[in-house]
């Protein structure tokens, strides 16, 4: 996901994903007899590794995969609440599932991901042809809800844990090129922004055991995988420990109290193998601390790329956003990227247009933030107001549509200016490479990202997974064109 994501109209990045396969099921060829699993997934990375897991999950109970929802046993849908449209999104999928199963009445159709957490019970009233309802920590009872169902009982769970991080689930990589893997590190979140809906969707804030990130990253590495995202909604507050994790272990490494914390976690996962690249999101502007950007910095494996977002240059924005930073808090941080990583240090954000009572200078302060900051790319919406949130609890979603659709054109056009201004900077610029693969556009040219999380495309012919010395020559606001060194 990179560039410039905005959902001004009907979702459309959306519903380009839903037409480009990108996170459907791929086909297991391998075992034709096997039940069949297809399961799509909207939303958020953490979504995306979700559906590895719940893959897992089936895969155990001799479920293989496939890419047509025609041909499945069970359908699921992974579904996003964050704003409205991305629920609509699934509410019109559901509509096309129906189609399939009115020609295949045995399929199983399941909703899991937040929109299952958040409506519950409602979705089964409403979507006569869901079966089965599961929020995000109740996928290991998915086997018993599948089999309940093929004997013709709806089920549903959507019982929200304090302890669930699926830590000893081997996650099925689905659609992976091979080089690139999702770690899930942390699940749920503790920040009650007031826009939010995720903390309601997905519960509090626990961290996965380390040692069972650093292993499953050991063995993706085995297996040729070159990169690791270690995904949480706010990676600097990972914090773990054996006593706090309730899970007392008895070797004498934990019995000292081993207290881990995001900086120390990264180390941990930096140090696997120097060749394998670490990325990790989101950050939390008011808890990233100088530690993790040291140890940025330590480590050549660990990316120059950090996604920030501010959703707001305004302080009384983000007060009423309950974002717990105001903008000089966000400069200072953004200040502190720069003077220990240096300018190249690619930084991204999440933009709101609109939030309740924004006014025209409130708006602004948005724009000069962004000339300030000169962000790498964002992903930018305006305001969706979300059932239960504390935004739509206290404030009145004030500002029309027609304004909130102004001001966001007005962000993604300042973007745009910023991003190609940075992209220009990288001209004449070397960087090392690794390579995802053939260019969407051209069969001749390779793509791949350098440690920025900008994609670059050259000419060459090499194998997915190498790193490549690359010289950049050109420049589009979202990508880097450059030639082998
Ligand atoms: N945990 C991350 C953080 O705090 O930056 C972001 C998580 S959220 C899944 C992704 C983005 O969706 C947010 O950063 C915000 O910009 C956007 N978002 C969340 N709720 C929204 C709403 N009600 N309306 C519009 N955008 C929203
Ligand atoms: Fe939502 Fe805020 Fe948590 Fe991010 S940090 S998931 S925006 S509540
Ligand atoms: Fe959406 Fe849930 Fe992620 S609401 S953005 S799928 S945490």
């Amino acid at each position: 996901m990179q560039g410039l994501i905005a959902d001004i109209d009907l979702l459309e990045e959306e519903q380009k994903q839903a037409e480009s396969c990108d996170f459907k099921t791929t086909e297991d060829d391998n075992i034709v007899t096997k039940r069949k699993l297809y399961i799509e997934s909207y939303g958020c990375q953490m979504n995306f590794s979700d559906s590895e897991i719940v893959t897992s999950i089936l895969k155990d109970e001799g479920f293989g995969t496939t890419s047509s929802p025609e041909h499945a046993d069970v359908i699921l849908i992974n579904t996003c609440s964050i704003r409205d449209k991305a629920e609509q999104t699934v509410r019109k999928r559901l509509e096309f599932f129906n189609a399939v199963k009115k020609k295949n009445r045995n399929v199983t159709v399941g909703v899991l991901g937040c929109m299952a957490e958040r409506l519950k019970s409602q979705l089964l009233e409403e979507e006569k042809i869901v079966d089965l309802v599961l929020g995000p920590d109740a996928y290991r009872d998915l086997p018993k809800l599948v089999k309940q169902a093929e004997n013709g009982e709806k089920g549903i769970n959507t019982f929200l844990s304090k302890e669930e991080t699926y830590a000893d689930i081997s996650p099925v990589r689905l659609n992976s090129n091979g080089v690139s893997a999702l770690i899930s590190i942390m699940r749920g979140c503790d920040n009650m922004c007031s826009f939010c809906v995720v903390p309601f969707t997905r519960g509090r804030e626990r961290s996965r055991d380390p040692h069972s990130i650093v292993k499953e990253a050991q063995d993706l590495f085995d297996k040729g995988y070159r990169e690791v995202s270690l995904l949480g909604q706010n990676v600097d507050s990972y914090k773990w420990s054996p006593e706090e994790n309730n899970k007392a272990r008895l070797d004498k490494k934990n019995d000292s109290k081993e207290i881990v914390n995001f900086a120390n976690l990264m180390e941990m996962v930096a140090k696997v193998s120097p060749d394998l690249r670490v990325r990790f999101s989101t950050s939390h502007p008011k808890d990233i601390t100088d530690e993790v950007l040291h140890t940025i910095k330590k480590y050549k494996n660990i990316c120059n790329y950090i996604h920030l977002p501010a959703q707001s240059g305004n302080s009384r924005i983000l007060e009423l956003m309950n974002r717990t930073y105001d903008r000089h808090w966000y400069i200072n941080r953004v200040d502190a990227i720069r003077s220990i990583l240096g300018t190249e240090c690619g930084i991204s954000s999440d933009m709101i247009a609109g939030f309740c009572s924004e006014t025209e200078e409130e708006h602004q302060d948005t724009l000069t933030l962004m000339d300030y900051v000169k962000f790498d790319f964002s992903y930018m919406y305006f305001y969706s107001e979300r059932p239960g949130t504390l935004a739509a609890k206290k404030f009145e979603d004030d500002v029309p549509l027609e304004v909130k659709k102004r001001r966001l054109q007005e962000i993604i056009d300042k973007q745009q200016e910023v991003s190609l201004e940075r992209n220009q900077l990288d001209i004449g610029k070397e960087f090392e490479v690794l390579i995802e693969g053939k260019s969407k556009r051209s069969n001749e040219k390779m793509q791949g990202r350098n440690s920025a999380n900008k994609v670059v495309i050259f000419e060459a012919d090499l194998p997915k997974g190498s790193l490549a010395t690359v010289k950049i020559i050109d420049c589009t606001p979202a990508t880097l064109f450059g030639e082998l060194v």
